[in-house]
């Protein structure tokens, strides 16, 4: 599954421009202990999170996303909740990696250049409910935490084994010069709805959610982790599956559709988050942090779809049917016994390269294209604001 293409003229175009960035990024007083010959691009990505970057970890445990899922790019299942790629793909495609195997997939991983922990349905704290109970996965962030932290152990002891197994593991020095990047919290929002709290309730556990995300990232950076890409959480008002699950009163819906008091609690978590990012570097002197703005990006994308080429931001692509066209009952990909036969009945729609929201929950990977293009090119999404082929020179290298 891995994909190489672009990676030469991306090279190519790096080399262009090194000079104008340094030039820029000491202008700016971003000290970048860096020259053009000792320029090193991270050699591996570990992430952890949740469906928004997982490229395989709950389907391997807990069975295939069905199709339509992947059909886009992949020609079937790929373990994405996604027709396509994710914002990690893009992100591992413009480093020149291949596609970041899960770490709980036994079947055909190769973690050479990187693991991905993550898992569709994961929180930051462990809940306690299990998965049946409420959807969402045990892999919480400690536990994630906890598998790389048994895998950066095993795997260099395997290593020194060398033969066949070696080749799919990471180099120890990798372990410093990776990027580790983290997308979590989304459904630690959802937890307390789905618990029947109040907003101000959900609120109030928020400070604990993102101290235990502190801990996980000081946890990584004690093993020598030092250059750390932080997303914070879209705009929950704004998802199909949320404006399915309550019952909304017209003022308590915004001009563009989204649900006001979710999107007021995503904002509170990210700022939370944007505080605990300015401790972390302070605590963690020898780390380069780079927080990403993915709510301000998405929100972009949804209320000016048209603009970007894009069309019904709040309904889902693939489904049922419904307002949202979205079912809890009905998700993309349900199935009925007609005659004996299985047929799809919450199919993908026409175009969904159009469209922004895929299953009610996830971006299609058009959106998620569109996102890591932002990223890409528009450095008011990044802080500090520097230019993502600065933030991705690790200065500890
Ligand atoms: C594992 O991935 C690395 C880097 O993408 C590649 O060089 C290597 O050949 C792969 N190993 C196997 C056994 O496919
Ligand atoms: C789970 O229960 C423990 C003990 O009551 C509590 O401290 C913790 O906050 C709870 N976790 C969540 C996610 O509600
Ligand atoms: C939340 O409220 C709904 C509707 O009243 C109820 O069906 C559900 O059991 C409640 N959930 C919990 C965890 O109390
Ligand atoms: C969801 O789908 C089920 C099964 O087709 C149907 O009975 C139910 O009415 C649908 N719910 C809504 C809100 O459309
Ligand atoms: C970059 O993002 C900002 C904030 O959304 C926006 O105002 C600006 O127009 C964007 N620039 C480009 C070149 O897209």
């Amino acid at each position: 599954m891995g994909s190489k293409c672009g990676m030469t003229k991306r090279a190519m175009r790096f080399g262009v421009i090194i000079w104008v960035i340094l030039v820029v990024a000491n202008n700016l007083g971003v000290s970048l202990a860096l020259t053009t010959s000792k320029i090193k691009h991270f050699p591996a990505i570990f992430n952890f999170g949740d469906s928004n970057s997982d490229t395989g970890g709950l389907t391997a445990v807990y069975g295939q996303a069905p199709p339509p899922n992947g059909e886009t790019f992949f020609g079937g299942s790929a373990g994405r909740f996604c027709d396509g790629r994710l914002v990690i793909d893009f992100l591992a495609e413009s480093l020149g990696l291949a596609y970041l195997s899960p770490y709980l997939d036994s079947i055909g991983s190769n973690f050479s250049h990187g693991a991905n922990f993550a898992t569709a349905g994961s929180t930051v704290r462990p809940q306690n409910t299990t998965r049946s109970q409420s959807g969402y996965s045990p892999i919480s962030l400690d536990v994630q935490f906890a598998e790389y932290s048994a895998f950066y152990k095993r795997s260099q002891l395997l290593r020194k084994h060398g033969g066949f197994f070696a080749g799919l593991l990471p180099e120890e020095d990798y372990f410093s010069r990776a990027l580790y990047t983290f997308d979590i919290g989304q459904n630690d929002i959802t937890a307390g709805y789905k618990l029947n709290l109040t907003t101000e309730q959900v609120k109030a556990y928020i400070p604990d959610v993102v101290d235990q995300f502190s801990k996980v990232v000081k946890g990584v950076y004690t093993q020598g982790g030092r250059a750390f890409w932080i997303h914070n959480t879209g705009p929950l008002g704004c998802l199909p599956y949320m404006l399915d699950y309550f019952i909304f009163t017209p003022a308590q819906i915004d001009e563009f559709g989204c649900a006001r008091s979710l999107n007021e609690v995503s904002q509170y978590y990210n700022s939370e988050l944007k505080q605990a990012v300015v401790q972390l570097r302070k605590d963690m002197p020898l780390a380069s942090i780079t927080f990403v703005d993915i709510y301000s990006i998405k929100r972009r994308l949804i209320t000016h779809a048209e603009s970007f080429g894009f069309e019904k931001p709040l309904v889902a692509c693939c489904g049922i049917g419904g307002k949202y066209n979205f079912n809890n009952t009905m998700r993309c990909g349900s199935t009925e016994i007609v005659g004996g036969k299985e047929i799809l009945i919450a199919k993908s729609c026409n175009n969904p390269s159009k469209r922004v929201n895929w299953d009610g929950i996830h971006y299609t990977e058009a959106a998620n294209k569109w996102i890591f293009d932002q990223i890409n090119k528009n450095s008011s999404y990044l802080d500090p604001s520097i230019s993502l082929e600065v933030a991705y020179q690790n200065p500890n290298v």
